[in-house]
């Protein structure tokens, strides 16, 4: 949560920042901020307040030639969005400037401590550090002054801090927030994700936990220095930039979570080709290993990814036959479950940053439990402290509502089970392509689905049932719908209504039947006529081989197992219509953020 982006280079610092942090909004958007070192004027410039990028754009005076600036865009945690507690934060005296993303969490025992006599302008936990820091840059080197610092903070920071006395050099810190230097001959940028360094870095670093960075302009070109708190010197890992641009656009679509609906069939086949040699699923022989020796297996996730982890849970009984339980990260992380003889602990997340999840493995990481990471960044906290990790390679995922990664997670879980499994129950090859084939029809046909929303879905709520792996995609669909149309919405096992939600079923409640399999569909159907009876306005998505001749949405089939592959996209297109007719702001539902990296 929270984006921070720095720059000091030859480029204009400002436009660096601004347009970084249009980039990095989707972690956080209550307000925003940035300030720069105007060389006309020898000061540093703040600009900020509550709102979105566009609207300190408005205000922005662009008449100052600057190299040096940090900005931050932010979800709320200490202290409400408003324009006192948007970043950055000035320490009393004037001297030191910071952005912060994280939670300070021993903020309170730090002010008595140390800064009684200081006077705060805002409620945050930020304003601490910045002016803990000044408070030891009056006995200490500025460096020394800032790891003083950071031996102190207890919690979660990416951190950028300029001080006015220096303005040929930018300073960071890093510890559990995510934060990267863009390396470039031209300049150095920091920020909190790749996506904004795209055209200002040929290669970057992702800071390790509990480092500082100090960036200075030298009449030789821009350098860098990396320690550890105590000083000592810490090894870095040049990654090559491979995001372009393009990756990071709209490319023409109204909204990003459109234009990443509709790259799911790609992303399928983008797997297949990740995962496989001439036709051949292949993942590393170590995790196929691990798994195989585990006793069970517990998936950990939180939101859309667990349930990903749900349908991999089917998966990994079905196919390779190991009892898997699946946990939501916030919870597993202080009420851990018996974990059974070998357990083996699979991590799902998109960002691969969420803290619930962090948390989880801090403490199955004390207990050496093997672990792998499946996400969209390869590069991420949970992907590198992970035993082992698998990459989705659904491209960046921008909208809040997470439509390509789910997708990418359950292929990447499927093509995993589908090795593990001794039997071959199927082609997988030839499965996954018809499910992309078949998902690419309901997404060319998304204009039917949009007057479907128009007909039937109401504001006030909605239920979609299923059962088995329906019931699944149910829970997934149903937070898609209010995740961004604010509707309220239950996800629910078909063959349970009736015993007690069945009363909140009355004339046009929206009733929304998820049917692909063959066993259980005569069960659901009675479920559905159970609410039709009661007078809901129902929505039927089946597969081919189960339908009706009056089912709404019929999908080309595909193996019973892939089905939650391209039952999804229908509930993905609803949500997506449902907000539209309601005039949301899809990209950007209310209260939320796109990386959680608070607990
Ligand atoms: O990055 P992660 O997959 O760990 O994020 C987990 C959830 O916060 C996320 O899936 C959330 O539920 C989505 N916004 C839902 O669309």
């Amino acid at each position: 949560m929270c984006g921070i982006v720095g720059y000091l280079g030859q480029k204009k610092a400002s436009d660096v920042i601004l347009s970084g942090l249009h980039k990095l909004e989707y972690r956080g958007y209550d307000s925003c901020g940035i300030t720069f070192y105007s060389e006309k004027k020898d000061t540093f410039i703040t600009h900020k307040d509550q709102g979105r990028v566009r609207h300190l754009e408005d205000d922005f005076d662009y008449n100052h030639d600057n190299h040096l600036a940090i900005g931050h865009t932010r979800w709320a945690t200490h202290g409400e969005p408003t324009q006192l507690n948007s970043h950055p934060h000035r320490s009393a005296d004037g001297r030191f400037i910071i952005v912060h993303n994280g939670v300070i969490e021993n903020y309170h025992e730090i002010k008595v401590k140390y800064l009684d006599n200081v006077t705060f302008t805002s409620e945050t936990d930020t304003e601490v550090i910045v002016n803990l820091i000044e408070h030891f840059s009056k006995s200490l080197q500025i460096s020394e002054a800032i790891r003083k610092t950071l031996s102190i903070l207890e919690g979660s920071y990416a951190l950028l801090i300029l001080d006015t006395e220096h303005t040929n050099r930018l300073y960071a810190a890093k510890n559990k927030s995510p934060l990267l230097l863009g390396v470039a001959e031209n300049g150095m940028t920091m920020a909190s994700d790749v996506m904004a360094l795209v055209g200002h870095a040929d290669h970057y670093i992702p800071l390790e936990d509990k480092t500082y960075t100090e960036i200075t302009a030298t009449n030789d070109g821009f350098v860098y220095d990396m320690v550890d708190v105590i000083g000592k010197p810490i090894q870095t890992k040049m990654i090559k930039m491979d995001l372009v641009t393009e990756e990071i656009g709209k490319a023409g679509y109204a909204h990003y979570m459109l234009k990443e609906i509709c790259e799911q069939p790609s992303v399928v086949r983008k797997i297949m080709n990740r995962y496989s040699k001439n036709g051949v699923f292949h993942i590393d022989e170590n995790i196929i290993q691990a798994l195989s020796s585990a006793s069970n297996i517990h998936i950990i996730a939180a939101g859309t990814s667990m349930h990903a982890g749900l349908i991999a849970k089917h998966y990994f009984e079905v196919l390779a036959e190991i009892p898997t339980q699946v946990h939501i990260a916030s919870e597993f992380a202080y009420n851990m479950p018996l974990l059974g003889e070998a357990p083996f602990f699979i991590l799902i997340s998109q960002s691969g940053e969420t803290a619930d999840l962090r948390a989880c493995l801090v403490n199955l990481k004390e207990a050496h439990h093997p672990m792998l990471t499946v996400t969209n960044v390869g590069t991420s906290t949970l992907a590198r402290e992970a035993d082992y990790s698998l990459e989705i390679f659904a491209g960046p995922e921008i909208a809040v509502a997470s439509t390509k990664a789910y997708v990418g997670q359950v292929t990447v879980l499927l093509i995993l089970t589908f090795l593990l499994s001794d039997k071959k129950m199927f082609d997988l090859n030839a499965e996954l392509s018809k499910a992309a084939v078949s998902m690419e029809a309901i997404i060319d046909n998304r204009d039917y689905v949009r007057q479907l929303v128009k007909d039937r879905i109401i504001k006030t709520s909605c239920f979609y049932i299923g059962r088995g792996i329906d019931y699944y995609t149910c829970m997934e669909a149903a937070l898609k719908l209010k995740e961004i149309s604010y509707i309220q919405t239950e996800g629910f096992a078909a063959g349970e209504l009736k015993h007690g939600t069945i009363a909140l079923i009355e004339k046009d409640i929206p009733v929304v039947a998820i049917i692909t399999q063959e066993h259980i569909s005569k069960n659901t159907r009675s479920n559905l006529q159970e609410v039709i009876t009661r007078g809901a306005k129902t929505i039927t998505i089946s597969m081919k081989h189960v339908s009706n001749m009056k089912d709404d949405i019929v999908l080309m089939d595909t193996h019973e197992l892939l089905t939650p592959l391209v039952s999804v996209i229908p509930t993905q297109l609803i949500a997506y219509y449902s907000a539209l007719n309601l005039g949301r702001d899809i990209d950007k539902p209310r209260n939320l953020a796109k990386s959680v990296t608070v607990e």
